[in-house]
């Protein structure tokens, strides 16, 4: 049949749990079950009660394992998947070293085609349905990465980078190619299945002033696109930024005044910012991305996460891969607990998964469709396996609470933690255990 249950144990977040103990944030299911059906969840509840309705449905027993939804990856680099862990530098010396050399390559589609496929790949075994990438400059690396996607029925984001200055022979458009290109890739793919468009300037660095006003015309020309950049990750970067832009107040303002900011942009890093910044990432709602990983591997800095929400701006966490050095969301909330640590701030367990999952879709705006298990929306799912390595089972051998279960998945969990993932009700890895049963007959 086409209509498929899965059942386990469910956990779903309904808004940011506030406390530790704030269980009216989330629904948790002991012996729970889902009901897909075309890519859709059509019912949650308890197994007995879905499978009263399910039809001739296959079941799916994934009991012990937590199911949840998809992660979401809000800030990643496509063509960066071949120098992640690249030695000694900080950021501008990593992209003139590595980074950009290495981003040259995709100018050829058949080296774009093969790489999507093993980035996709990757995203999947780690638990992430949903990115929001940056491709190369070239056109045809956006379009092997929106093609991978469409194939696997990904809900996926993502955009060329604009970049006309401060680049190597070969990584740089123009002002013209840039707007050009990023139209046609509009025309072509956004809204198309499930893919959306995200206009991107790789940052001021790279932009001309000419290139600023014309990502500004195509962010005002598409204003149901996704607008991606990066902002204050390195005091260097800061500085030579404010050269480029002496006009600018500081360096969102670079930005803002190109017309770039509103609630559907996100800043990746946003670590060293002034008030004035602050303030603005409030009144526009621009989404500022804490990038753990990526952050102390470059010896960025560390992201404000309580400052930026106690003035109500509501943030997303993502890889950063290839400065980042894990694919697993789970990794990301591990460094990035310690990152609070570091700044008497605390990460607990139900923010951290609301935070990968709900949190990440209310940033996009896209949490009527991913980052819940909610009837209606689209069955992106993975499932959690909190005993996954000896480490883990001996751990879990004294965790006595969901809680203590998600924060060991915080901790230590990565790709070996996630038995299974849909996407669109279909089964990823083939990890699945046999279809168990049959619902009605
Ligand atoms: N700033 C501009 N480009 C990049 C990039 O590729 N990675 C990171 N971490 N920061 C950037
Ligand atoms: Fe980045």
């Amino acid at each position: 049949s086409d209509r498929l249950l899965l059942r386990g144990r469910l956990l779903t977040f309904n808004s940011e749990p506030q406390t530790p103990d704030d269980t009216s944030a989330f629904d948790y299911i002991e012996d729970g079950a889902l009901l897909i059906e075309d890519g859709m969840i059509l019912k949650r509840g308890t197994y007995c009660d879905v499978v009263a309705e399910a039809g001739c449905a296959d079941i799916v027993d994934h009991r012990p394992n937590l199911l949840m939804a998809g992660f979401i990856d809000t800030h990643i680099h496509f063509p960066q998947v071949q120098i992640v862990a690249s030695w000694g530098a900080q950021l501008l010396d990593w992209l003139n070293t590595y980074t950009f050399p290495e981003e040259t390559r995709f100018a050829s589609e058949d080296h774009a085609a093969a790489m999507a496929c093993r980035f996709f790949d990757l995203l999947t075994n780690h638990g992430t349905t949903t990115a929001v990438a940056y491709c190369s400059v070239h056109k045809a690396s956006a379009e092997a990465y929106f093609e991978e996607a469409e194939q696997r029925n990904m809900r996926m984001i993502g955009g060329k980078v604009l970049m006309d200055r401060n680049a190597p022979d070969g990584l740089r458009d123009t002002p013209q190619t840039g707007y050009d290109d990023t139209k046609a890739l509009i025309t072509k793919w956004h809204g198309k299945g499930r893919a959306s468009y995200a206009i991107t300037p790789r940052f001021a660095i790279t932009s001309t002033p000419a290139q600023m006003e014309m990502a500004g015309a195509l962010v005002a020309e598409h204003a149901d696109c996704f607008v991606q950049t990066h902002l204050s990750e390195n005091k260097n970067e800061i500085a030579y930024t404010l050269e480029l832009y002496p006009e600018a107040l500081d360096y969102l303002d670079v930005y803002q005044s190109y017309g770039l900011l509103s609630e559907k942009m996100l800043l990746g890093h946003s670590i060293h910012l002034e008030p004035r910044e602050i303030d603005a990432l409030a009144e526009t709602g621009a989404r500022p991305v804490f990038c753990p990983t990526s952050n102390l591997f470059l010896g960025s800095g560390l992201f404000d996460d309580a400052g930026l929400k106690a003035r109500g701006i509501t943030n997303a966490i993502a890889t950063d891969i290839g400065a980042g050095t894990s694919y697993s969301m789970l990794q990301t909330l591990n460094e990035g607990y310690k990152i609070l640590q570091l700044q008497d701030q605390k990460l607990h367990p139900f923010r951290a998964f609301h935070w990968i999952t709900r949190g990440n879709a209310v940033a996009l705006g896209m949490e009527d469709r991913i980052g819940t298990l909610d009837e209606g929306t689209e069955a992106d799912i993975v499932v959690l396996n909190a005993r996954a390595t000896e480490a883990m089972a001996l751990r879990m051998e004294r965790a006595e609470t969901l809680a203590e279960e998600l924060f060991v998945l915080q901790m230590l969990g990565d790709d070996r933690s996630i038995d299974e993932v849909y996407v669109a009700g279909k089964a990823q890895k083939g990890k699945a255990p046999e279809i168990a049963a049959q619902a009605g007959g």
